[in-house]
């Protein structure tokens, strides 16, 4: 199938480079020239494992192209995926400029019947709206689906190329069987594609990132309730977990969701159901709760420096928002970074891969390391943020030798307590005791 991707970002990158895998011909467009020029060399714009084999392989085959003529990639599709941001707007809402730009676009360069899959996370109406605008200018029939993306980042690739579940939200027998034809082959394991109507389905991906934060916004205010009644967080989650109708995954507390979804998503589904007049106050709280929680990392880190965190020198270990992406959207090292230099600390930070993106937003306000340990050189106490895992059993003896104070914030629970102040460390953690 000939397959044009609007957007060549997280979504839209991996969307092509796995259907291209596929055996598809894809071209991916953006506007952004200097990405579309670094595509071209296989230069990834993005940290994503398993992805710049997947570009390259299907680019020097032929079956994957990249380019800044959006036009020129929908005339030659058959089917035109959207997968363009959709940041909040003012109010929390999704602001859908992009989609619908490229939904005029797309009506206006058709050159066939065409399948439009919106990628983006886009709220319930949206699907009308984009094809409201495709009717204004197509010349060719045109099929309107809602395809929502469920990959995580850091593991998008095995996301998109082994899903759980494929949701096609269509309202035509055409884009039905388009649709179960290019999924066909990433559902061999009998992995379901659920077709419902439209307004399900952008409901269905909103649905599915509000459950998940509110797990973690849930496991959060645990951790905390554990802490003031001399509770283990971890214990509690492994009990809850073992229930088959609770689940394990996603119950680690932490520092507080961040990235590029949850934040936004909640936001805007708090948006539409106050716009509805059906709020759900649930996903109110869970957000509350999570701005409340990015800051808990700060709290601890003044408390274990005794009270005031001026002049002190902090290693941060850990920027983007979470393990295995370089993506620092929302993450909660920035909430951390701000209030410790605002309190007249000074940071020295170290990730594995998102030190250029870290460059990018911060600058010179903090100090960077090559190496995590030469952050902790002359620091005054260490916080983890993120889990990536060569932080998860890094050499006790150095970390303590290299420290001026023995002091650990441990925003992943990555540590064992009692070994911690067995070391001699003051050692805090999220949930599990001082
Ligand atoms: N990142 C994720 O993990 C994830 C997962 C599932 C769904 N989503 C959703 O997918 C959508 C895209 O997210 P992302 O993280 O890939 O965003 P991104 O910011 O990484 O990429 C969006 C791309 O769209 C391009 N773009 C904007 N306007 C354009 C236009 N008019 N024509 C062509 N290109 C244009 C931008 O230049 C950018 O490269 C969002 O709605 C997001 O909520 C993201």
């Amino acid at each position: 199938m000939n397959i044009a991707v609007i957007g060549s970002g997280y979504v839209g990158l991996v969307v092509g480079a796995c259907l291209a895998e596929t055996g598809n011909t894809v071209i991916c467009a953006d506007v952004d020239e200097r990405k579309i020029e670094g595509l071209k060399r296989n230069v990834l714009p993005i940290y994503e494992p398993g992805l710049e084999p997947l570009v390259e392989r299907n680019q020097k085959q032929k079956r994957l192209e990249f380019t800044t003529d959006v036009g020129d990639a929908v005339g030659r599709a058959d089917v035109a995926f959207i997968a363009v941001g959709t940041p909040p707007d003012e109010d929390g809402s999704a602001d859908l400029r992009h989609v619908l730009a490229v939904a005029e676009t797309i009506g206006k360069h058709m050159k066939r019947e065409m399948v439009v899959a919106t990628k983006s996370t886009v709220p319930v109406g949206t699907a009308a709206k984009v094809a409201a605008k495709l009717a204004a200018h197509a010349k060719h029939p045109f099929h309107v689906c809602s395809n929502p993306e469920f990959l995580k980042e850091g593991s998008a690739v095995d996301d998109f190329m082994y899903p759980d579940r494929v949701i096609v939200g269509m309202d035509s027998d055409f884009a039905r069987s388009v649709m179960a034809e290019l999924y066909a082959p990433f559902v061999r394991t009998g992995k379901p594609i659920i077709f419902m109507d439209i307004p399900s389905a952008e409901m269905t991906k909103y649905a599915a990132n509000a459950m998940l934060a509110t797990r973690i916004s849930f496991m959060n205010q645990m951790a905390n309730l554990c802490e003031q009644v001399g509770a283990n967080v971890d214990m509690v989650r492994r009990g809850i977990g073992s229930d088959g109708r609770i689940g394990a995954s996603f119950l680690f507390p932490g520092p507080g969701y961040g990235g590029s979804c949850f934040p936004k998503d909640v936001k805007a589904l708090v948006r539409t159901a106050q716009d509805v007049g059906a709020p759900i106050e649930i996903l109110e709280a869970v957000e509350e709760v999570n701005e409340r929680q990015k800051k808990r990392l700060f709290e601890k880190l003044t408390k274990a420096l005794g009270g005031s965190v001026k002049g002190a020198r902090i290693a941060v270990w850990g920027l983007a928002f979470k393990a295995k992406t370089d993506d620092m959207r929302e993450a909660p090292s920035l909430t951390l970074i701000d209030q410790a230099l605002d309190a007249g600390a000074k940071i020295v930070a170290h990730d594995p891969v998102a030190m250029e993106e870290a460059k990018r937003r911060l600058g010179d306000r903090v100090d960077y390391a090559e190496d995590n340990y030469e952050a902790l050189a002359g620091a005054d106490a260490l916080v983890v943020v993120t889990d990536w895992n060569e932080y998860r059993h890094p050499d006790f003896g150095r970390i303590k030798a290299t420290l001026k104070r023995p002091v650990v914030v441990d925003g992943r629970n990555l540590y064992d307590p009692a070994k911690m102040q067995q070391l001699g460390f003051t050692y805090a953690s999220i949930g599990r005791g001082s």
